[in-house]
Parts: structure tokens; C-alpha cells; sequence
């Protein structure tokens, strides 16, 4: 139709792999050189500091009956979306975000990182896993936004 601009096309990532530490640096390594291929080279490092604090968590509390940890990441035109999942025990959402962490805490700030990192932070989890959606800007004027910088723990 006259005046739509041609879509961009969708590029897309997806990993499913085992729960181990060294498949936390496998993927982080991978969805880094996915994303910098992508346009996404000075945001590449928040993108990967929190996907790799979620397959952290998975890592260390799912427990996940199938032992797998789950990425999909799709880069739009000036975001990119990451979604990760698990089929673990889940938990109490709710209950972990009332939870005060003293300010020298050396654990329990993850969530604090994903969700000042990014631009929409979402989660689901209960007896069938956890699922994260996640969605990180495109940087317009080169540096992290202001509004970002001020939510970092
Ligand atoms: N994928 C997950 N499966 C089950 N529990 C989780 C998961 N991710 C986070 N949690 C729970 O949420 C808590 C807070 O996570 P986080 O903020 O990353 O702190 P930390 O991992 O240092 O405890 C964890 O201690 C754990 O109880
Ligand atoms: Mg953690």
C-alpha cells in the first residue's frame, strides 16, 4: 500500500541447552557475535550481562525436569527481545520482589540487574517453569539512556 515502509526483516536466535555453567559462556558468547552482527554492537554487553544473569537462575534454583535452559532471542528494528524460559519449579514471584536486600548483599540483586538493564521486563513462573520477557532499546544517541543508568543497582 502507498506509504508503508518495507519491513525489516526479523532476525532470530534460538538455543536450547543443557544446564551447565559452561553453556552460560557458550550462549553468552554466541548471542554476543549474534547481536553485534545484528547493529547491536554497544549494546552487546547489557544484552548479554542479562541473559546471562537468567541462565544464572536457571542454573542455580530451577532444577528443570527436561535439564535444559531455553533462548530465543529476535532483533527488531530498534530493540532487541529476549525471551528466556525453563521447565523448572518456579517460584513465588511476588515474594522475591518484597524482598529487602541489604545494601552489601553479595547475592539476590539479578532481577535488580534485568530490570534496570532493560526496557520492559516481564516474568512467569510457577509449578511449570519460569518464562522472561525482556526488550532492550536500541542506544539513539550512542550511551545508555539516562533513564536506564538511574534504575542500576
Ligand atoms: N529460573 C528460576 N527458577 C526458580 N527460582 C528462581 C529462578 N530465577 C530466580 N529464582 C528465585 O528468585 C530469587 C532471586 O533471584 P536473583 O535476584 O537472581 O538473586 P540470586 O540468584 O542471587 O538469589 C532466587 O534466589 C530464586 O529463589
Ligand atoms: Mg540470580
Amino acid at each position: 500500500m502507498k506509504g508503508d515502509k518495507p519491513k525489516a526483516a526479523t532476525k532470530e536466535l534460538t538455543l536450547h541447552l543443557p544446564c551447565t555453567k559452561e553453556a552460560i559462556l557458550e550462549a553468552r558468547m554466541k548471542l554476543d557475535s549474534f547481536v553485534r552482527q545484528n547493529g547491536f554492537e554497544r549494546e552487546a554487553c547489557d544484552i548479554t550481562l542479562v541473559a546471562q544473569e537468567a541462565l544464572k537462575n536457571i542454573y542455580q534454583h530451577a532444577h528443570p525436569i527436561d535439564k535444559k535452559m531455553h533462548l530465543h532471542c529476535t532483533i527488531e528494528r530498534d530493540r532487541v527481545l529476549l525471551e528466556i524460559w525453563d521447565k523448572g519449579k518456579g517460584f513465588n514471584v511476588g515474594e522475591v520482589e518484597r524482598r529487602k536486600r541489604p545494601i552489601m548483599s553479595t547475592h539476590g540483586r539479578g532481577f535488580e540487574l534485568m530490570q534496570g538493564l532493560t526496557d520492559s521486563f516481564e516474568i512467569k513462573s510457577g509449578s511449570e517453569g519460569t518464562f522472561l520477557r525482556m526488550t532492550l532499546k536500541k542506544w539513539e544517541s550512542g550511551k545508555r539512556p539516562d533513564s536506564l543508568e538511574q534504575c542500576l543497582p
